[in-house]
């Protein structure tokens, strides 16, 4: 339930291939959002030219990094054990050094050095071009840490080595941080204020990808409708920008049909939209182009009005309506999903009734369901007391997943019977006979493999599903090959 990526992903420790003139070892692990696993990218693409290849044995590291989350308190307590774990290691190897990446690097700075003894590394995730430096600095015996946040820091510069990647799909990053100040989040406070990134750079790693065989890409920001390119710099000082800024300035929609026309044959899809931000011209985009994917995750987090004004979310219920409506109806079959928050402080039986009819109305695809977890530091942690008690929590969360999974399953039925075209990414997990890939919607489907290989597109007639998975039989490879 706890899932903002795939769970099987979580704290897998990365591999690219090695360098012969490297001699250093990297361990490097991530934990959280699909952003955490494209940094970590950057940052071993950074640490390949200092001498580092990495490593997926954690006792022959020379440098240990862990790319961190703090979005709940229980991504925090996961690294908090696989700190507990590297401190064993380091008793057996005690030049090992440590470091702490991410989110909670730069929620806790230097409560790290001084609390974490086994920390010897602190780095925000704006200052991940400052590694050479710091490692230079823990290697002659200190302390280092930076976790200045950045006004122009986007990494366009860095092309990311894609680790553990089947070679199909890929993340490129689009924005950094978040100025929304929704009141449960932490993420404005660790990832900073919001700023884009040049959209030449991006379609340059989109056209690279393609080259190296690449079919899917997936363009990735806390919040992408709200991309905005006129130069650089933050998307809160638009508003100074000089005329000429302004005219030529790049919205989302923009970049959409730069990245379409670009590769027409690649698959675009892009995470997370914001309902508040989301613009009829993204919508429009969607709808022409199509190898831009009919599928939107359009976090809601409460169906109640007051609970909406509570979290700062600037969008009422039947606002969201009204967005949903339009999708539907550029977008007949696009695909939806959500993010939802149950238990939000003064959260009532009717607030929840609220949520649940809400779903009703929108029959989501499938979401990401989460009991409130409390931040320090967020307004809602200084604002409001953590008062919904944790029982209710639990049985509200699980109304909303059982209504979830109804839904999931009225949404695979409608395919039953249906042709639907199908990116090749594995083998499906249950069986070695099988592919596992996704449809423009990202419902997973299933097929016998025949002689189709993982990057085919293949038509494929749907005749069975879960809730979750459609099953089916390949009728022939599709237009897009
Ligand atoms: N407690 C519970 N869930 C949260 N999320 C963000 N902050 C919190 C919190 N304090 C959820 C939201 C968001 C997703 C990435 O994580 O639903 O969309
Ligand atoms: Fe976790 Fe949010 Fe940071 Fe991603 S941005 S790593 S989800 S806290």
């Amino acid at each position: 339930m706890e899932k903002i990526i795939d769970e099987t992903k979580q704290g897998n420790s990365l591999v690219l291939e090695p360098k012969k003139e490297n001699g250093r070892k990297l361990f490097i692990e991530s934990y959280g959002c699909q952003m955490n696993f494209s940094d970590s990218e950057i940052v071993a693409s950074i640490l390949s030219k200092e001498g580092f290849n990495t490593t997926q044995n954690l006792e022959e590291a020379d440098l240990v990094l862990v790319n961190t989350c703090s979005i709940r308190e229980k991504a925090e307590q996961t690294v908090r054990k696989r700190l507990e774990k590297y401190n064993a290691v380091k008793r057996i190897n005690p030049g090992m050094k440590v470091g702490v990446l991410g989110c909670m690097a730069e929620r806790l700075k230097s409560k790290f050095l001084e609390e974490e003894k086994i920390v010897d590394l602190v780095v925000g995730p704006d200052a991940y071009k400052d590694l050479p430096n710091l490692i230079n600095e823990v290697e002659e015996g200190r302390n280092a840490m930076n976790v200045i946040l950045s006004k122009e820091e986007t990494y366009g510069d860095i092309s990311p080595v894609r680790l553990q990647s089947n070679g199909v799909s890929a993340f490129v990053s689009i924005t950094r941080g978040c100025d929304n100040m929704c009141t449960f989040c932490v993420v404005p406070f660790t990832r900073g204020r919001e700023r884009s990134r040049d959209p030449q750079s991006i379609v340059e790693e989109v056209n690279d990808l393609a080259a190296k065989g690449y079919k899917e890409i997936t363009l990735l920001g806390q919040n992408v409708d709200s991309y905005l390119w006129y130069g650089g710099g933050l998307k809160k000082d638009f508003k100074n920008a000089t005329e000429m800024q302004k005219a030529t300035a790049t919205n989302f929609a923009g970049l959409l049909k730069l990245v379409a026309e670009a590769q027409p044959k690649m698959r675009i899809r892009f995470s997370t939209s914001n309902p508040q931000d989301m613009t009829m011209d993204v919508i429009e985009a969607m709808a022409k182009y199509p190898n831009i994917c009919n599928y939107i995750h359009l976090p809601v987090q409460s169906g109640s009005d007051r609970i909406l004004q509570k979290m700062n979310r600037l969008h009422t219920r039947e606002e969201y309506f009204e967005l949903i409506d339009n999708i539907k109806k550029l977008i007949p079959d696009c695909g939806i999903s959500h993010d939802i928050i149950t238990g939000f402080p003064t959260e009532t039986e009717e607030d929840h009734k609220d949520t649940l009819s809400l779903m009703e109305y929108v029959k989501y695809d499938f979401g990401f369901m989460f009991a409130y977890s409390e931040r320090p530091g967020t307004m809602a942690a200084r604002k409001f007391e953590d008062d919904v008690p944790e029982a209710d929590k639990k049985r509200r969360l699980q109304e909303i997943v059982d209504l979830q999974q109804k839904h999931s399953r009225y949404n695979t039925e409608k395919f039953l019977g249906k042709t639907v075209e199908v990116l090749i990414e594995k083998e499906s997990k249950k069986s070695d006979a099988h592919w596992s890939g996704r449809n423009s919607q990202n419902t997973v489907v299933v097929f016998p493999k025949e002689n189709y290989k993982v990057g085919d597109f293949v038509n494929v007639k749907v005749e069975d599903c879960t809730s979750a998975t459609l099953i089916g039989t390949p009728v022939g490879y599709s237009d897009n090959n």
